[in-house]
């Protein structure tokens, strides 16, 4: 492998240790710590890798950067959690030319399926439909307005839950009253629910956060604004994470969404076979569960991240 005598892409170079590339997004929320720690564990020196990390702070041309850097670097394989959808074709095909195989972890690519090996990751569509259909079940049939703290704009997380978030409320009751990028953490969701709460004020009865970061920052704004929430603001959110679970268990958010960050075994699993030669699956979903304040303070204390 890379940095060894005889390493190089290709398949191990001899010794045995696979290096891999892996292309994270950054570190802009609990989720995405827990996603890089389960992906530092499975991609150690023990388990037979050597781990080139890279996060770029949410840049998808600082992204696109780091997997050209790991092509120059002739790593086995990348491992890439795509910030974005669009925009990966040209060094997705340069790999490709390498003969380096790239493994998609979290989020999709809208290039060709013949450009990456395999993909592990999450239904983002069906999470977005299952925290709407809680909304439409419990406030589907009064006249409700909501407010919307999406996640990074052009990523398959943020795309793909609106999608199914909206087509869940659809015929409702329910209103969108406005709908702003959070990034995907605490303090723009603080931000941008300032900004709701000055311009909509007691208007708002319901927050749909893309993710549990983005509703913690929002809980700060609308404490400040003297409100309750979780009562006066009813609190949907995505992930799961500690915080959130914490969050849902106190009764200031209702209802969460999981999104399984732990997918470092099952990645390492793929990319050992793809660089082996062997047949993977073109994609592997990893299943997620939901939960409301009853169920989350059941399990807080055996969630592991
Ligand atoms: O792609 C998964 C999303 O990215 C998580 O829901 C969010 O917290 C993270 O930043």
């Amino acid at each position: 492998a890379t940095g060894c005598a005889g390493g190089g892409a290709g398949g191990g170079g001899g010794d045995g240790v696979i290096t891999v590339g892996f292309a994270q997004t950054g570190s802009e929320s609990g989720w995405r710590s827990a996603n890089t720690e389960s992906m530092k564990e499975a991609f150690s020196e023990a388990n037979g890798f050597n781990l080139i990390f890279n996060a770029a702070d949410n840049k998808p041309e600082a992204q696109i950067a780091a997997v050209r850097s790991f092509i120059n670097q002739g790593v086995d394989a990348i491992v890439l959690a795509p910030i974005v959808t669009d925009g990966w074709d040209d060094v997705l095909k340069e790999a490709k030319d390498a003969n380096i195989p790239v493994i998609l972890e979290d989020r999709t690519v809208s290039a060709s399926e013949d450009l990456y090996a395999s993909w592990i990751g999450l239904d983002f569509k069906k999470e977005g439909e299952t925290a709407g259909k809680w909304v439409a079940d419990n406030f589907g049939s009064t006249p409700t307005n909501m407010v919307v703290l999406e996640g990074t704009t052009g990523s398959s997380a943020a795309t793909d839950r609106a999608a199914g978030f909206d087509a869940a409320i659809e015929g409702t009751d329910i209103k969108v009253l406005d709908s702003q990028t959070g990034n995907f953490t605490r303090a723009d969701g603080k931000t941008v629910m300032e900004g709701f709460l000055q311009k909509y004020g007691s208007q708002i009865n319901l927050l749909f956060a893309h993710n549990d970061d983005m509703g913690l920052g929002a809980l700060e704004a609308i404490k400040a604004a003297g409100m309750t929430p979780g009562t006066d603001i009813k609190i949907v959110t995505i992930d799961a994470v500690k915080d959130g679970m914490t969050a849902l268990s106190n009764g200031e958010f209702n209802y969460i969404v999981e999104c399984n960050p732990l997918l470092g075994e099952k990645t390492a699993e793929v990319v050992k076979k793809v660089v082996a030669g062997e047949s993977v699956d073109k994609s592997y979903i990893v299943e997620d569960q939901a939960f409301d304040q009853e169920q989350a303070k059941k399990v807080l204390d055996s969630r592991p991240y």
